[in-house]
């Protein structure tokens, strides 16, 4: 926390003497009852399509809206490429054909919302000012017909950018129709310009941190390879393997050029429009890390997010763990801005989802926080470079097999949204991430093998089926409201974030800390204490020495057996009441006989530290000890494998959204009779078809969990 906050101060020191906009945050609105999500005068589970009226003549676009509208589709996402068509030549604004196709919309009771355009700005722009083009790393300017052209760190880049979102936002801020806004087009990309514009922001932005070159010099440790720097111009900006405290530090300037980009749309959106419309920004899940997407969403009304399969089908756990991640920068639910309808265009093999599939998916998406689903894209251009992507009308304009389904779920969601009002997801269990953490862990992988998607899949299914809801938060965020915490490799820990998670545990929860944790500072570098560093003596134990294995090598203890790969860390207890929980088998004679886990009652809780990447079912037993010795109840209760339970708790009781992800049919008996939804039947058990899904309801019961609160 003390992190964010001093980052975005430097942020609005450092932009603001750049003439951009500073950064200021908000703060989350989730202490209302209504998530902000959820829309005044509209259902509370929305079901839409992106939508490119620009790319066809005004006469069909009736059709289109009249097929939405018996498709049960509620919402659109409109204009986000349509800059040529607002502006066609500087400072001339067109945009009576968008009001035309915003009343229309209205006519056919599908709410808008209006992209700004600037992710693909127009040719006259680019021409014009060559400046605004991005300078990649290796030196060349790219070229106008793609999209992310435009330097985010070009003033004039970002004066025009300005100027458009302010036009629109003066022309429909306060449309009745226009529920809200999207920033640009998944900027979590992060792309820069590799320019001198650039270089010397970033050098404004080291000096507002660091104040003298001598405190650079000493966080950096830059007597290493005679790297000191004598003048803030000798900076480079860091392309390829690079001293590690400058690469961070080049991570969080990007970090904050993106948020004062986005923050110079907000406020041009806010200065115009009605408070009731919201905006938000669509990212792209776990794996895009190009910024520091806590401090990016944090001005946001709430995490939109676009989410695609690519090659194969859904697994619940690669999607589970981004939807949670994207719910947890925010800690509120979510929109799936874009989702795909059947297949992409952009994967080595563009499959189709199966029949089924994609209902089961919209239905994840609600089970994990989302309130709005809708489909990118409606119906493709006839020319462009993603005209064979998946659609829900073919280029004939005629529905393709697919919409059949997607109106049959849109009907659902219509017909069962009073259940899912105010309701959001409530965990008793976290995993805690850290952007910086992933960077630095990537950069200096020490074995190519360290995948740290696998290794938090590997903590998230074990603790998901039995817990059946996790939390993806911010290492920063409060913690309160958890039992269990885990932070699959928390690789810098400083020391008021070792504060934050010690008084976790000392109130009561169990902390527990996997390999590569607490190695480094706030600067990426080294702590000179035992890792876990200022962990290491709530834990009662250090790491002595770690190890990149060539091979698994045997564990066994208390938690049961199997194998450990990838990564061991020789562990020592120091504390008299340390528990050693699993000892290390016959390896490389250094971790022989040596433990593997160690576990210490801390405060009115514990502290628990696994010193290496354990396989499935050794982390099955792992996840079971660390569960019941932290008191987790399942959110639904035993279910069959292949069969995701999900839980969202309102005031108006809790929902359990059940999916079916077997290729067979599955049985599931209920914890007790419960309300089955979508057969309006009361039921005490399920025949679950391939890819079935129920919904169930409770009504509200005295012992629930309590709701989060910021
Ligand atoms: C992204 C973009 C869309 C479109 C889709 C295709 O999500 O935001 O504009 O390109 O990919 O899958």
């Amino acid at each position: 926390m003390f992190k964010v906050g001093a980052r975005s101060l430097l942020s609005l020191v450092v932009l603001s003497c750049l003439a951009l906009v500073p950064i200021l945050s908000r703060p989350c609105d989730s202490a209302t009852q209504t998530p902000p999500t959820q829309l005044p005068g509209l259902n509370a589970l929305l079901m839409g399509a992106d939508w490119y009226p620009e790319q066809w003549p005004e006469e069909r676009w009736e059709t289109d809206l009249q097929m939405m509208e018996a498709s049960h589709l509620n919402v659109a996402r409109i204009a986000e490429f349509a800059w040529s068509r607002m502006e066609p030549s500087e400072g001339h604004y067109q945009f009576d054909w968008l009001n035309h196709a915003v009343r229309l919309a209205e006519k056919h009771h599908v709410a808008i919302v209006l992209g700004t355009p600037t992710a693909a700005p127009p040719a006259w722009l680019t021409q014009k000012y060559p400046e605004t083009l991005r300078l990649e790393a290796n030196g060349q300017r790219v070229t106008h017909g793609n999209r992310a052209h435009g330097s985010v760190t070009s003033v004039k880049y970002r004066e025009f950018c300005q100027r458009i979102a302010e036009e629109m936002a003066k022309r429909f801020g306060h449309d009745t129709n226009v529920v809200g806004w999207q920033i640009d087009n998944e900027y979590g990309y992060a792309l820069m310009s590799y320019n001198d514009e650039a270089r010397q922001q970033f050098h404004a932005w080291l000096k507002a941190k660091y104040k003298t070159l001598d405190a650079l010099n000493e966080h950096w440790t830059t007597s290493y390879w005679s790297q000191t720097y004598d003048d803030w111009n000798e900076i480079p900006i860091p392309v390829g393997e690079h001293n590690p405290g400058l690469m961070l530090d080049w991570q969080h300037f990007v970090t904050d050029a993106w948020a004062s980009y986005q923050q110079n749309q907000i406020e041009a959106i806010r200065a115009h429009a009605d408070p009731r419309q919201f905006i938000t920004g669509n990212f792209m899940g776990y794996k895009f890390s190009g910024f520091d997407h806590y401090i990016v969403a944090r001005p946001l009304t709430f995490v939109a997010w676009d989410d695609y399969v690519g090659t194969g089908h859904l697994d619940p756990d690669t999607n589970g763990i981004s939807h949670d991640t994207m719910r947890g920068l925010k800690r509120e639910n979510i929109w799936i801005i874009e989702t795909q309808p059947g297949s992409v265009n952009w994967s080595a093999l563009n499959n189709s989802l199966d029949k089924g599939e994609v209902r089961a998916m919209a239905w994840h998406d609600v089970g994990h926080g989302a309130d709005e689903v809708s489909y990118w894209q409606w119906r493709s251009a006839l020319n462009g470079q993603e005209e064979i992507h998946g659609t829900l009308l073919g280029p004939d304009g005629k529905p393709v097999p697919l919409l059949d389904e997607v109106a049959t779920t849109a009907k659902e969601f219509a017909s069962l949204q009073d259940a899912f009002r105010d309701s959001r997801v409530v965990s008793e269990v976290a995993i805690l991430n850290d952007y910086d953490s992933h960077w630095a862990i990537d950069w200096q992988k020490h074995t190519e093998k360290y995948d740290q998607f696998a290794i938090l899949k590997n903590y998230y299914h074990a603790l998901r089926t039995i817990s059946q809801s996790i939390d993806i938060v911010s290492a920063d965020a409060p913690l309160d409201q958890y039992k269990l915490v885990v932070a699959p490799d928390l690789y810098l820990i400083p020391k008021t974030r070792a504060e934050h998670l010690e008084e976790f545990a000392k109130n009561g929860g169990h902390l527990v800390l996997g390999p590569r944790s607490g190695v480094k500072d706030e600067f990426n570098a080294l702590l000179p204490i035992p890792q876990p560093g200022y962990l290491a003596e709530p834990l009662g134990a250090q790491v002595e020495q770690y190890y990149a294995l060539e091979k698994s090598i045997p564990a066994s203890g208390r938690l049961g057996q199997g194998e450990i790969s990838v990564w061991a860390e020789r562990l020592k207890p120091n504390a008299p009441d340390t528990e050693v929980l699993l000892t290390f088998g016959p390896s490389n004679g250094w971790l022989d006989g040596r433990p593997a886990i160690v576990s210490r009652a801390y405060g009115r809780g514990r502290i628990t530290y696994i010193g290496g990447v354990l396989d499935s079912s050794l982390m099955q037993s792992v996840a079971q000890w660390m569960s019941t010795s932290s008191n987790i109840s399942p959110a639904f209760g035993v279910v069959p494998e292949g069969i995701e339970a999900n839980r969202r708790m309102g005031p108006k009781g809790t929902v359990y959204v059940l999916i079916n992800f077997k290729t067979q049919g599955q049985t599931v008996a209920l914890p007790h009779v419960m309300r089955s939804l979508l057969d309006q039947k009361e039921a005490s058990k399920l025949e679950l078809p391939p890819y079935g899904v129920a919904v169930l309801a409770d009504p509200p019961r005295r012992d629930a969990p309590k709701q989060p609160r910021l």
